[in-house]
């Protein structure tokens, strides 16, 4: 009788060991990519082409039809025999790649030459030359190179947003108004991201900040492209030296600029990538806006909950404040609580999870924006007590300094003037 079990006679990790003797790039399981090809884009930008090896192939781009626009990979460096990691958007989608000029290739690629041919197996990363690995990267890595990569993710995606608006699926059902803000190498997840927004017939809205002129912006031609081929498709790209491509005369994010785009923002998700004076700005503005009385903000609270933005790295205070998560649970379980007392205020609560959750979960409402450390906009002064930055690890004084209650959590008893 056929039981459907069929025995795999050679481990794929043996095949796996002999094939890495023969060949670094041959591997069944784990993802590598290969340098191919490398194009200046601006000052600021530099495109950086792989190809996968099989298992990178079949795990990113044959299986459900390849990443979401959006996503990163985190890709492993050795520079003088120390390894380091680093995360990077993949720019476009799998079935629409971001092709380098044919010319450029030429010159830098000869040898691989019929690998951009490959609809199927090209991945693009964009990175600002600035550090060790992306200098390596950038400028020195020979082409040839092969890493060690992540499989591609990260939940800066469309399906973020349908999960934004209330668990309902309106993304995927109804067009919907989507704006997307960058600000200089920011704007390299968005060319994946506006594609399939674009495929999806949603209303696309790019704003751009640069302080490049409008010939030099990134992915220019892509973006005339879609701008052709879709009418719901705006852009705007601001030079912040070059008054003449200033959004309402201003060559920052405003309250004014946001306003002049004319889109239904109370129904609007808001995706950003840029600098943290960037999302300040946006936090700002969209604060200012629904505090403002405006008949078209019916669900005023929802402004702010409609913004999405994009952040590598650290996320343990994600893991310290996620009530869902099994590490989240040890982790509280590992700090005693503490008293937190509002000055300004008289209030107090006890709390072992950040100043800010804290407070709401004792029913205080305190300000916030992005939760993330970003924007600022939870700051405030301390006025004693010892708080522990779950960002950077910091430990603080016990004197009187600023502090961002989204990601400290208390250490002894705490006075905050509020
Ligand atoms: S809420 Fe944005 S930094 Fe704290």
């Amino acid at each position: 009788m056929a039981t459907g079990y069929r025995p795999e006679i050679i481990q794929r990790a043996f095949v796996d060991f002999i094939g890495s003797r023969l060949h670094p790039f041959w591997s069944l399981t784990r993802p590598k990519l290969r340098l191919i090809a490398r194009q200046v884009l601006n000052d600021d930008l530099v495109a950086v082409q792989f190809e996968g090896n099989h298992a990178f192939k079949r795990q990113a781009l044959d299986s459900d039809g390849g990443w979401h626009g959006g996503q990163h990979i985190n890709l492993t460096v050795v520079i003088d025999a120390i390894y380091h990691q680093r995360y990077y958007s993949l720019v476009g989608l799998p079935k629409q790649p971001f092709y380098l000029q044919s010319d450029i290739d030429n010159s830098e690629n000869s040898e691989n030459s019929e690998n951009k041919q490959s609809q199927s197996n090209i991945v693009t990363i964009a990175i600002k030359p600035q550090g060790l690995v992306s200098n390596y990267l950038t400028q020195q890595a020979p082409l040839g190179t092969i890493f060690d990569s992540s499989l591609p993710d990260g939940d800066f995606t469309l399906a973020q947003a349908k999960l934004d608006t209330q668990g309902a699926n309106h993304l995927s059902s109804t067009p919907s108004s989507l704006l997307f803000i960058a600000g200089g190498s920011g704007i390299t997840p968005m060319l994946g991201l506006i594609t399939q927004a674009l495929s999806q017939s949603h209303t696309v809205t790019l704003l751009y900040y640069s302080r490049m002129p409008l010939a030099e912006t990134p992915f220019l031609k892509h973006w005339q492209q879609l701008k052709d081929s879709y009418p719901n498709f705006t852009y705007h790209f601001i030079d912040t030296e070059d008054p003449d491509s200033y959004l309402v005369g201003t060559r920052h994010l405003s309250v004014e600029s946001l306003l002049a785009l004319n889109l239904p923002l109370e129904n609007t998700q808001i995706f950003v990538c840029g600098s943290q004076a960037l999302l300040a700005g946006l936090y700002d503005a969209v604060q200012t806006i629904t505090s403002l009385d405006m008949d078209s903000l019916k669900d005023k609270c929802s402004l702010r909950d409609n913004i999405i933005f994009e952040r590598f790295g650290n996320l343990s205070h994600e893991l310290a404040i996620d009530d869902n998560s099994h590490n989240t649970d040890n982790a509280k379980d590992d700090i005693a609580k503490q008293t937190v007392y509002l000055r300004g205020r008289q209030r107090q609560f006890d709390t072992n999870t950040t100043l800010l959750i804290g407070a709401e979960q004792a029913g205080i409402t305190l300000s916030y924006g992005c939760r993330q450390g970003i924007c600022q906009l939870c700051r405030c002064n301390k006025a004693s007590g010892v708080v522990k930055n779950i960002e950077t690890g910091k430990i603080s004084s016990n004197g009187y300094e600023s502090i961002q209650t989204c990601i400290n959590i208390a250490m002894t008893d705490v006075v905050l003037d509020i």
